[in-house]
């Protein structure tokens, strides 16, 4: 027990020295991914605006979620302003100061139509300094994600302190359970979505290339464990590309995109659109879309490098 605790969250970022503010966004976030666990493994499937068994109404797991992570960081009274994939508009806690502080955008549950087929599903946070929760990812000073699948693990990155996982035991604590995760600079995985249908010429190419020359299909249809399964096995390549459907991709810049692609950065890979690093690029609408290549930095490269063959 005593040795758990030794390994677990709280102490790992004091001992990282990530500034105290910060440290309490990630852990209540670990707090908050507790009860979304526990209301996926026990509550039955309902819909939203449904009622449940004794007539109550009940909230859809992904409206549930949005609601715990968004009391859990206004508990912090570190944070003033948010952004949810499950709301429409900018939402300001008056607990936190008007100055100062962290800004958080964050995906309470990615891919929760995966639920009722009991695949694994995620939350992913990008936190900012300040009280602007729409800054370019580049900006970003920590992220993070918990993936909910046979085991619960939270992923982080703070202050560019390197990218650790932790694993949710029996006792209800996060434990150490990977260091300094890196990702090798070439893979032999890759994760493609979309349509094929709807592929445009210059990325059926790349994805043609990629089956040439032995690389391993591994697509699960949920962002997190696909890019957690990239971090974790050392390497691969993850797209959402742009299509004839989707010219923008699909897959949202402040919520999905600008976390993920400071994790996988950190971690010695790489993010680009295809032209431009994901964290580079302007974020200024709730809504942006963005094609993505993410993963081992060769891979990426190769990516740019077919795209924009004429
Ligand atoms: O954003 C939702 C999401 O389910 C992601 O988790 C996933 O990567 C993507 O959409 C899958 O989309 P598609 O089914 O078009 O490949
Ligand atoms: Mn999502």
């Amino acid at each position: 027990m005593y040795k758990h605790v030794k390994r677990g969250l709280w102490n790992h970022l004091m001992k990282n020295g990530i500034e105290m503010g910060l440290a309490s966004i990630i852990y209540e976030v670990g707090v908050a991914s507790k009860y979304v666990n526990h209301a996926m493994r026990t509550g039955d499937l309902g819909l939203a605006g449904t009622s449940n068994l004794y007539g109550e109404d009940q909230l859809a797991l992904d409206v549930l979620a949005d609601e715990i992570i968004k009391d859990r960081l206004d508990h912090t009274g570190r944070v003033r302003r948010i952004i949810s994939e499950e709301q429409s508009e900018i939402i300001i806690f008056d607990r936190a100061r008007r100055s100062g502080g962290y800004a958080v955008c964050y995906d309470p549950l990615d891919g929760s139509s995966l639920v009722d087929v009991n695949l694994s599903v995620g939350t992913i946070v990008a936190i900012y300094a300040g009280q602007d929760p729409l800054q370019d990812g580049c900006r970003q000073v920590g992220a993070m994600y918990v993936l909910y699948g046979p085991r619960t693990t939270l992923v982080y990155c703070a202050a560019g302190t390197g990218v650790h996982e932790f694993t949710l035991n029996s006792l209800g604590e996060f434990v150490l359970t990977r260091e300094n995760i890196r990702i090798r600079p070439s893979g032999k995985i890759f994760s493609p979505g979309g349509l094929r249908s709807d592929y445009l010429p210059e990325h059926e190419n790349l994805v043609r290339h990629l089956e040439k020359s032995g690389y391993k299909l591994r697509y699960s249809g949920g962002f997190v464990p696909d890019i957690n399964q990239i971090l974790l096995k050392g390497g691969g390549l993850f797209m959402y590309p742009a299509t004839t459907r989707a010219p923008s991709g699909k897959l949202r810049l402040p919520f999905e995109l600008n976390p993920m692609a400071y994790l996988v950065t950190a971690a010695g890979g790489a993010a680009t659109n295809g032209r431009q690093a994901i964290l580079d690029l302007e974020c200024h609408d709730l809504d942006q879309r963005s094609p993505i290549y993410i993963g081992s930095r060769e891979e990426v490269e190769l990516a740019e490098k077919i795209l924009n063959q004429q």
